[in-house]
């Protein structure tokens, strides 16, 4: 097999085999095919598309290029969930207590944040002590014991999509529905869970930017899911707007705290409690979406969802005291109020643009190894369709330097538009892929 015919074949159009496929992702894994040639096969396979078998021997492909993880030690029907990323989206650490509490297992292997959008292990990591580093071995004994861990990917799972993301990512072939499915759902498919939801995000803060490209990105994630026999669905969900009111690391443990502990008036909370229900169907808990939302708000009114985070802290060695005292976490010297000076509804609040305020303020990275100000980020006070009174807080910005804050105070104060109300109000959730098909809300 030559590299230069399979460049040729997809850049004419044509399907590859799966022999081919095969032979791409192993040769390239073990550096035997130059960047530059898998450069201009991504780049023919952006514009000419992998049909769904050529998606699904893609994504068989980068499973076998690395380990996998078994979780067969771990009784239980194991859930996991994965959202295609997004400002401010705490879903993770309101949405596993919340899970475990119920008597699922909540398995879950995150990432860090990159660019503007954050990743769950910083988050959790503004917590002392906490570690996200677990061995296959703890992660089977804490699971068994509490029905939850979080932790980073330890294994050496899917190497080839390690390597050909990073390309992906300087090439500008990242925006590719076949590529980001075989991606997202090789690194989900390798660690062994039984059933998995999907957050897709659509809007200016996510890389689906269109809710029809969005839907169909999510049916490719749902066939490959079911076609390797787990359980999957999916939601498109909204963001347009941060998710939330916080957007930043400690703040954002606070904001899930308090959602843990009975607050209920956010989008935040909303959509924790939607991904919550269908999961708790997909794990057998309760029979339908109905019966499962009445389970999670029992368990947050009972308080069992609250400990179980209290719980997934101490065994993961976190300093509890600071999710029984929220005061004790990492905090800002600064607080500065973002003021409005004029009066109407907020009309937009650009996701991406809000994400990148807070990585200005050192919530965020820049590159791989930069470090991370866990106090520091953004409180939103108004979000779209929200009444706004000349004088009144739009948001309030948390920051270790005054003069950073200042800057952010006056670029986030133009990302708030205000005028007239909204012709159709926003929405949460704009459609559901199960197996059954697609609903769109
Ligand atoms: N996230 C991934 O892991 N892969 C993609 O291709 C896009 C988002
Ligand atoms: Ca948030």
């Amino acid at each position: 097999m030559r590299v230069y015919d399979i460049i040729k074949k997809k850049r004419d159009g044509y399907p590859l085999t799966s022999e081919e496929i095969n032979y791409i992702v192993k040769n390239y894994t073990d550096g035997k095919i130059p960047d530059y040639q898998i450069s201009a096969l991504l780049m023919a396979i952006y514009f000419n598309k992998m049909n769904k078998r050529e998606t699904i021997d893609l994504t068989r492909a980068m499973i076998n290029s690395g380990d996998r993880v078994d979780l067969s030690q771990i009784k239980g029907i194991k859930v996991d969930k994965h959202s295609t990323g997004g400002v401010g989206d705490t879903t993770t650490i309101v949405l596993g207590p919340l899970i475990a509490a119920c008597g699922v297992p909540f398995v879950k292997m995150s990432g860090r944040g990159l660019g503007h959008t954050g990743g769950t292990l910083d988050k959790l990591e503004s917590i002392s002590g906490f570690r996200t580093e677990l061995t296959i071995e703890e992660i089977v004994n804490i699971s068994n014991k509490i029905n939850i861990t979080i932790s980073s990917q330890t294994a050496n799972i899917t190497p080839a999509d390690k390597k050909l993301y990073s390309l992906r990512d300087v090439t500008a072939t990242v925006e590719n529905i076949s590529l980001i499915a075989s991606s997202i759902m090789s690194k989900k498919l390798a660690i062994g869970s039984d059933a998995i939801i999907l957050d897709v995000k659509v809007g200016s803060g996510a890389f689906m930017k269109n809710i029809d490209e969005a839907i169909k990105l999510a049916e490719e994630m749902v066939s490959i899911g079911l076609g390797y026999g787990r359980e999957t669905v999916a939601l498109v969900t909204n963001m347009e707007e941060p998710l939330g009111k916080a957007v930043g690391n400690a703040l954002e443990v606070r904001e899930a705290i308090e959602i843990l502990r009975g607050d209920k008036y956010s989008d935040l909370y909303e959509l924790s409690l939607q991904l919550g229900s269908r999961l708790l169907v997909l794990a057998k808990r309760v029979e339908n979406e109905k019966e499962g939302r009445l389970v999670l708000e029992k368990v947050i009114e009972s308080n069992k969802a609250f400990d179980k985070l209290v719980e997934l802290v101490q065994y993961q060695g976190g300093d509890i005291r600071q999710i029984e005292n929220p005061e004790l976490l990492p905090k800002a010297r600064y607080i500065i109020e973002v003021v409005s000076d004029k009066e109407g509804y907020v009309k937009s609040l650009d996701a991406e643009e809000v994400g990148r305020c807070a990585l200005m303020l050192g919530a965020g990275r820049d590159t791989m190894d930069s470090a991370i100000d866990y106090s520091a980020g953004i409180v939103l006070n108004k979000k779209i369709d929200d009444r706004v009174e000349i004088g009144e807080p739009l948001a309030y910005i948390h920051s270790n330097d005054k003069d950073k804050g200042e800057k952010v105070r006056g670029i986030l104060k133009n990302l708030y538009q205000i005028g007239d109300k909204n012709k159709e109000p926003k929405k949460l959730i704009y459609g559901l892929i199960t197996k059954e098909g697609i609903k769109l809300y």
